[in-house]
């Protein structure tokens, strides 16, 4: 009998030699006429430990981690196949105590399964929320989305059923159901360890939500930066196709429902809903006025529901077992679980799945272990390149969309980017505003222009030029994007820019008297 290997084929665990992992296995297996299985799976999200394999022995799954292509001879003689002692043995893998701490809901089986068999989906629960949605219907599956209090995990958080009832309720002959894939935040990879993880939760998802509205076509827009997502998810949409899982009478139904993937060109903006709207319609990434909203006039003109892959590859579970068990997790308004990324200059990087209500603080110094470099943290900066800069003292802030909010941050995609003591926190003031006049589709004039006037302040600020007109200015460029503009680009930027000068002011020349930021 042959002993089956997991080696991911996540593109963080191939960057770091994944592929040569599983081909030195091979061949060393077959000189030593070993008999072996190599499963490519996702990533457990242990990205310090990529590339991560794993054995499967009698005592449940033995990982190694990182391991290089040259360990592998090293491994076979310290009799890994049986889950023996080496020094990068870490154990059972769910018994890693940075894994067993978390709440996987949402990734209850990337880096477990393989992401190309539908069999093995099925074998680990997969499909049994479809098969729910089939039985209870439209109208009680979107109520069990509103009652789960799941909420767009994308960067709104706006409650993804309500939004799901919009489009049910507006009559077309054609709705469709838009996958966002774009994941333009920075620090966030979460989107695409699922897509290439566990693609058919998305697709799962995806049909549910089909179901759910009335729609029967789905796209789901990737980045073109994804090439390895891109590719699971194709392969996993052809293998759905052949199991039934979609086209006619999807797993058997009565409903039809089928999608296909599509590439995004590199614009940030194009993340935003309409922008991408107008990119899948083959125009240029522009943001459209709203209203009307996507629910009700979206892609090529017909009610659309637009959500993230995190919040559509969550619906399977919340189908499955139910609203309450899904809105037990969490605090206040924010229900359920969020798969929180770690990134940056972070000793223990990677995906990190709770229930809402962990504190910054624990997750970045307990959790994320401190900085890469041991240096002392200075700033976090929690929801992409539009999200706030926290320093250690609001590092008592719980993982809740209104707790960030009350602090003039925002959770966005769930992307934590450390930094240490060495950044310039005037330079990350400058950059937010010079990536929004880089990425800013230019539709109105606060962004398009603010933005760059917005770097020549703060240069001059650094350049000690008339220190307090130039402040009282950038405050008020700052107010002028946050109310002016039509979308969260040009409307979040300021969030960056101002609180590294209301948090930092010594890297911006000296202390100052604080900035209130418009409420
Ligand atoms: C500039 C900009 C970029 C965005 N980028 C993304 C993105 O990469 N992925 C995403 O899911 N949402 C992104 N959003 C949010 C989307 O506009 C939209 O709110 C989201 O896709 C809705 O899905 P959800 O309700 O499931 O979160 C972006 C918004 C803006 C303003
Ligand atoms: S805020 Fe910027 S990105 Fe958004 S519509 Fe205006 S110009 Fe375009």
């Amino acid at each position: 009998m042959s002993v089956r290997v997991y080696v991911p084929r996540d593109a963080g665990a191939v960057a770091v030699g994944a592929d040569e992992v599983a081909v030195a296995l091979r061949a060393a297996a077959a000189r030593r006429g070993l008999a072996i299985e190599i499963v490519r799976t996702g990533s457990r999200g242990l990205y310090w430990l990529e590339p991560m394999v794993e054995v499967a022995t009698a005592a449940g799954r033995v990982a190694y981690g990182p391991v290089q292509a040259d360990d592998v001879e090293g491994l076979l003689d310290a009799g890994f196949l049986d889950g023996k002692a080496h020094a990068l043995h870490q154990g059972i893998a769910d018994d890693i105590p940075w894994l067993k701490r978390q709440t996987r809901l949402t990734f209850a089986r990337c880096g477990i399964v393989d992401p190309s068999s539908l069999d093995d989906y099925r074998a680990h629960d997969g499909l049994k929320g479809l098969a729910k949605a089939v039985s209870i219907g439209a109208e009680a599956t979107i109520e069990e989305v509103v009652q789960s209090g799941l909420r767009g995990r994308g960067g709104a958080g706006f409650p993804t059923g309500i939004k799901w009832r919009t489009v049910a309720q507006t009559a077309a002959a054609q709705k469709y159901i838009v996958c966002n894939a774009d994941e333009g935040d920075s620090g966030t990879f979460a989107d695409r360890m699922i897509m290439e993880g566990d693609p058919f939760v998305l697709i799962e998802g995806m049909a549910i939500a089909g179901i759910a509205v009335g729609a029967t076509r789905g796209y789901v827009y990737i980045r073109s930066e994804y090439p390895h997502a891109i590719a699971a998810m194709e392969e996993a949409i052809a293998v759905a196709r052949r199991g039934g899982l979609l086209g006619k009478a999807i797993a058997g139904s009565r409903f039809d429902f089928d999608l296909e993937v599509r590439a995004g060109a590199g614009a940030y903006v194009c993340g935003e809903e309409t922008s991408l709207l107008e990119s899948l319609e083959g125009k240029r990434g522009i943001v459209r006025a709203k209203p009307p909203l996507p629910a009700h006039y979206g892609l090529f003109g017909q009610p659309t529901v637009i959500n993230n892959v995190l919040s559509l590859a969550t619906v399977p579970i919340i189908l499955q077992k139910g609203a309450a068990f899904y809105r037990d997790f969490g605090m206040g308004r924010s229900r359920g679980t969020m798969p929180i990324q770690l990134a940056g200059n972070v000793k223990f990087g990677g995906l990190f799945e709770t229930a809402f209500g962990v504190t910054l603080g624990e997750l970045v110094d307990d959790i994320g272990g401190g900085t890469f470099t041991g240096r002392p943290v200075k700033a976090v900066q929690v929801g992409g390149p539009l999200g706030a800069y926290f320093p250690r003292a609001l590092f008592d802030t719980p993982f809740d969309y209104e707790a960030f909010a009350a602090r003039d941050g925002l959770i966005g995609h769930g992307g934590i980017v450390v930094f240490d003591d060495t950044v310039d926190m005037a330079k990350q003031a400058r950059f937010a505003l010079e990536f929004c006049a880089i990425e800013s589709c230019g539709k109105c004039t606060p962004c398009r222009i603010g933005s760059t006037r917005g770097v020549e302040v703060v240069d001059r600020i650094v350049a000690g030029e008339k220190r307090t007109d130039n402040l009282a200015l950038l405050e008020d460029l700052c107010n002028t994007m946050k109310f002016g503009s039509l979308c969260a680009l040009g409307g979040f930027t300021p969030y960056p820019v101002m609180s590294a000068l209301n948090h930092f002011p010594e890297d911006f020349g000296g202390a100052r008297p604080r900035l209130q930021a418009a409420e």
